[in-house]
């Protein structure tokens, strides 16, 4: 299987609660490594733009107040098929549909403060990366 890389956000409501090693562990145990990170606090206009495809929805909003409310960690990960690795490991996007044993199911506050982001396709993670990450600042 291919390695790839994935974009992830360790969101304000786990940051706020102390727990970006936590999570970065969690990734780390699913085969995930960490080759780019930074902590960073979003702008509003940072978070819209992130977050565009989603501008009709409902909670659009509520999402980029929430995003921009608390310093969020940005990285890039890598690993055999690690769109997917993430996916599974991040668990479902509400955490009362998360597994056992996901970031979500473990930490997550609720549907919005759901504690971490990741790419859904390898396109969406080329484009996510790039968003956030100049070429020189990702070491593999
Ligand atoms: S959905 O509902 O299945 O379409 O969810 P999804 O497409 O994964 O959600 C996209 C992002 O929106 C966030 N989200 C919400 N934020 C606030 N309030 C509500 N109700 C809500 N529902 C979904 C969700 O956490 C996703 O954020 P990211 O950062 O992409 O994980």
């Amino acid at each position: 299987m291919a390695v790839t890389r994935t974009f992830s956000i360790i969101k304000p409501d786990a940051t706020r609660r102390n727990l970006t090693g936590a999570v970065t562990k969690k990734l780390e145990d699913a085969g995930l490594r960490v080759v780019a990170s930074k902590r960073i606090q979003m702008t509003k206009e940072q978070a819209e733009g992130f977050y565009a495809v989603h501008s009709e929805r409902p909670f659009f909003n509520d999402l980029v107040s929430f995003m921009i409310s608390g310093p969020v960690v940005v990285q890039v990960l890598e690993g055999e098929n690690a769109v997917k690795a993430n996916r599974d490991v991040m668990g479902a996007t509400n955490p009362a549909d998360a597994a056992e044993g996901t970031i979500r199911k473990e930490f997550a506050e609720s549907i919005e403060a759901n504690s971490v982001h990741g790419s859904d396709s390898e396109e969406n993670a080329k484009i996510e990366i790039d968003y956030f990450f100049k070429a020189d600042e990702i070491v593999g």
